[in-house]
């Protein structure tokens, strides 16, 4: 298998985002790249993110310590990503999720005590492209981007399809997953 070829970022889940991201905004001096009323990403290097943040929905749980959502470890090709996939399916390790996110493209694991592992590749050769897509219009409107199907891309991938093909941005599926997630915030919004 091969190793991520750096460790990347650490997202964190909070009831108050502003205040969670003051704080790390003054630790760490961060550059914020891009920002929701519910996600704030940033950077403290050349690296496109060191840290996300996102917000939880709903009433604040009383406890010490916020849970950790998730670690991320780079890889430096989608070769390099699809061999840890098939490493991790070998032991029935599959992905809880599958994420083009723009930027990246992801595979999201659970470990046993359900932390957060992230493996990605990014999509772009350097760091100031992928910071460039993080603060446009398209990015900005939807940090998330769109689910995309492992097996797929590791069909396509083994069969020499390009990286740059099977990573490819596909506008319509992340315009898709914003409808698809406004929809359901407006279902679970209280009617009067
Ligand atoms: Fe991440």
């Amino acid at each position: 298998m091969p190793r991520p070829a750096r460790f990347a970022h650490v997202v964190l889940q909070t009831f108050d985002l502003k205040r969670l991201v003051d704080w790390y905004t003054y630790v760490f001096d961060l550059e914020v790249y891009a920002e929701s009323p519910r996600a704030v990403i940033g950077s403290y290097d050349e690296e496109h993110h060191r840290f996300a943040f996102t917000q939880f929905p709903g009433e604040k749980v009383e406890s010490f310590f916020n849970p950790l959502k998730h670690v991320a470890y780079a890889y430096d090709t989608l070769g390099d990503l699809m061999a840890q996939y098939k490493h991790m399916k070998a032991r029935g390790y599959h992905p809880v999720e599958s994420v083009n996110h723009g930027p990246t493209l992801s595979l999201y694991y659970a470990d046993p005590d359900g932390n957060g592992v992230e493996f990605f590749v990014d999509r772009f050769a350097t760091m100031e492209e992928s910071k460039a897509f993080m603060a446009s219009p398209a990015f900005q409107k939807n940090l998330f981007g769109y689910y995309f199907d492992p097996e797929k891309a590791l069909a396509d991938f083994e069969q020499g399809v390009p990286a740059e093909k099977v990573w490819e941005y596909d506008q319509e599926a992340a315009d898709r997953h914003l409808e698809a997630q406004k929809a359901k915030a407006a279902a679970a919004a209280p009617t009067s």
